[in-house]
Parts: C-alpha cells; structure tokens; sequence
C-alpha cells in the first residue's frame, strides 16, 4: 500500500535516507526542512518543501496542502556536547519544534507518528545490553529532550489516539550502498566520520577521549548500526502503523547491533580495512559520554520482523570508504 509521508528533517544524514527509501518502496514522499543542518542536494527523492518546525504557520499550511497520512520526525539536534551547552537550542527545537507537528497533525487527522528518539535517554547503563525497560535518566539536555517527547506522545496516544512508533538509536553510521548520501555534519563531531576523515589525510589525526574507562582497553564501547538497516527498520514500523490502521498499538523499540565496539577497536578496523596509517592522539574524557553502550535489539527484531543487513562493524566500515 502506497501512503503520503511527510519526513521532517529529510535534508538531513539519516532523514535522506529515510526519504530514499520509502520512494524506492513506492510512497510519496515530502521532504521538509529548514536546512539548518540538512543540505538541499541531499533531497534526491520526492518533493522538498523549506520549512521550520518552529513555524507553526508554515506547518499548518503544508499539512494542509499534503494532507499526509503518516509523519517522520528527523528534525532534532542530537549533539549531546553541545546541549549541555547550549539547553535552550535543544529544548526550543526539540520539544517545541515537535509540539507544532505534532498540533498540526492532531489538527489535520493525521495520527501516525514514527520518532527518533535516541540510547541517550537511558542515561548511564545499570546493566548491559540495554532493553526498552532499562531506567530512563538521561544525563544531558539531548537525552531530556528526546525523553520528553515520548512522554508528549503517550499522553496524545491516550487523549487523541495518535499511534506511534519511537526508535531509540544507538549509533547510526555508514552510508548508502550506491554512495548517493553521505553523512556531512559542519562540524562533524561524530567517530566513524572523523576517522575515516583522518585516513583521508583531511585532519592531521584522531583524538581518543578517555583511554581510563573501565573497559578492555579503556576506550568507550559503543553499539554501531547501519543507517540503511535503521531506515529499513523505519519503513517496518510505517508498515506496522498503516497496516494496522486503528488496532496498532503505540510502540518503542531499540535499535542497535547488539554489538559493543571501543573506539581503539574501530580506529583499528579503519586502518586495516583502508591501509591508511595515521596520528591516533589520547586526549582527556569527554563530558558526559558513557562507558559502555550496547543494545538490545530483540523486541524490534521479534515484533517487526527485522533482520540487519550491515552486522559486523567491517561491513559498516566499508560503505564509508
Ligand atoms: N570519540 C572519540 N574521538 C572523537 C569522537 C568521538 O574518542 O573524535 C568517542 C566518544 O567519546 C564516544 C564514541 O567515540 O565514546 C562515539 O562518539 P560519537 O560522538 O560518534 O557518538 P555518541 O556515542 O556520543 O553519540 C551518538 C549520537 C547521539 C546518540 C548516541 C547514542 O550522536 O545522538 O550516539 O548512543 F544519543
């Protein structure tokens, strides 16, 4: 069956290949963005309307022209450095921001919601792998404000029936296989990005923050998936929402590897899979980072039949090189 989705944040690294995606399975796809992070070019597919979640006006008048039948949400700041910084930017674009689409959605009798909700409101694990019921504490604004917004969505569940399915990532990575999308964030912050960079001879080296964790080699571990596994399990939960029609039920599922990586091991695995030698430089902790974050992923694996194309850390790896 064929719907019109509206992917908010589509511009962006994981909404475009979001939007790639469900064109290539057939649905109409609106991509909207404020390009405040998201780049123009990358909207290959479907059609691209500017537009500022901040912007209740704006959005009404899209809603009303499209009339979608299901929303994507991709459009959130997601650096937690910088949200202990800078709270205001995260809790104004990632609660407020959402609060609009989702008023507009309520509005306009569109109730199925698919969100990117994020490993970080789990906080520091008290055991390892992560499952949907672990305690949720976030430490740091990003955490929060993703946390918040589930919160927002059980409580239009119950009072306006709006369906949803939350996806709480662990860390997205790679690229799409035909090398049409790319993963470009100005700064880039992110692991895979900076080392591939590094091998690239495009920055001088790569900073390990922390070598004192209490882990193997006391790097942080973390759970790497796919960005092309992420949005296949995305396309299962629209499927999920449309199929089921007024009898699903709201859900929330990890998405994850289950597979921990410390930052030495993938630092390693880029050098022997590229061949490239470059600077490896420890550097002191950085805030708020867990030691070790690894998930669960059988809940969405069971119920939406999920099975993960991109399973070892090298198959990952390869798509960005
Ligand atoms: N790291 C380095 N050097 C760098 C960059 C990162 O050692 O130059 C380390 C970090 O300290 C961390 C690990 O590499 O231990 C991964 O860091 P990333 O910045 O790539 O990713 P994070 O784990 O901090 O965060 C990502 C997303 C968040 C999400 C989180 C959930 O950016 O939005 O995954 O696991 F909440």
């Amino acid at each position: 069956m064929s719907v019109k989705v509206f992917i908010i944040g589509g511009a962006g690294y994981i909404g475009s290949h979001m939007a790639k995606l469900a064109y290539m399975d057939g649905h109409t796809v609106i991509v909207l963005d404020n390009l405040s992070t998201g780049h123009r070019d990358a909207v290959k597919y479907g059609k691209f309307e500017f537009c500022d979640i901040n912007n209740l006006e704006r959005l009404q008048e899209l809603f009303d022209l499209y009339e979608p039948d299901i929303v994507m949400h991709f459009a959130a700041f997601s650096i937690v450095g910088e949200s202990v910084l800078d709270p205001y930017k995260y809790y104004n674009n990632n609660i407020s921001g959402t609060l609009n689409l989702l008023k507009s959605m309520t509005d306009h009798k569109c109730n199925k919601f698919i969100f990117s909700s994020t490993a970080a409101v789990y906080g520091d694990p008290q055991y390892i792998p992560i499952d949907e019921n672990h305690v949720k504490k976030p430490i740091n604004p990003y955490g929060k404000s993703k946390l918040m917004v589930e919160d927002i969505l059980e409580d239009f569940d119950l009072a306006y029936g709006m369906k949803y399915v939350t996806f709480r990532y662990f860390n997205a990575a790679g690229h799409d296989a035909d090398g049409e999308l790319s993963e470009r964030h100005n700064p880039e912050t992110h692991l895979l990005p900076l080392i591939l960079q590094a091998s690239r001879g495009e920055r001088d080296s790569i900073s390990i923050f922390g070598s004192d964790y209490n882990t193997p080699d006391g790097t942080c571990i973390r759970d790497y998936i796919h960005v092309s596994d992420l949005c296949q399990a995305h396309l299962k939960g629209l499927k999920y929402l449309i199929r089921g029609k007024k009898n699903a039920t709201s859900r929330i599922y990890n998405l994850g590897n289950e597979k921990g990586h410390s930052v030495r091991e993938v630092i390693e695995s880029v050098k022997s899979i590229t061949g490239k030698n470059f600077t490896v430089v420890s550097q002191k902790r950085r805030q708020g980072d867990p030691a070790t974050l690894v998930a669960s992923c059988d809940k969405a694996k069971k119920e939406l039949s999920i099975a993960f194309k991109y399973t070892k850390l090298e198959d990952i790896i390869k798509t960005l090189v």
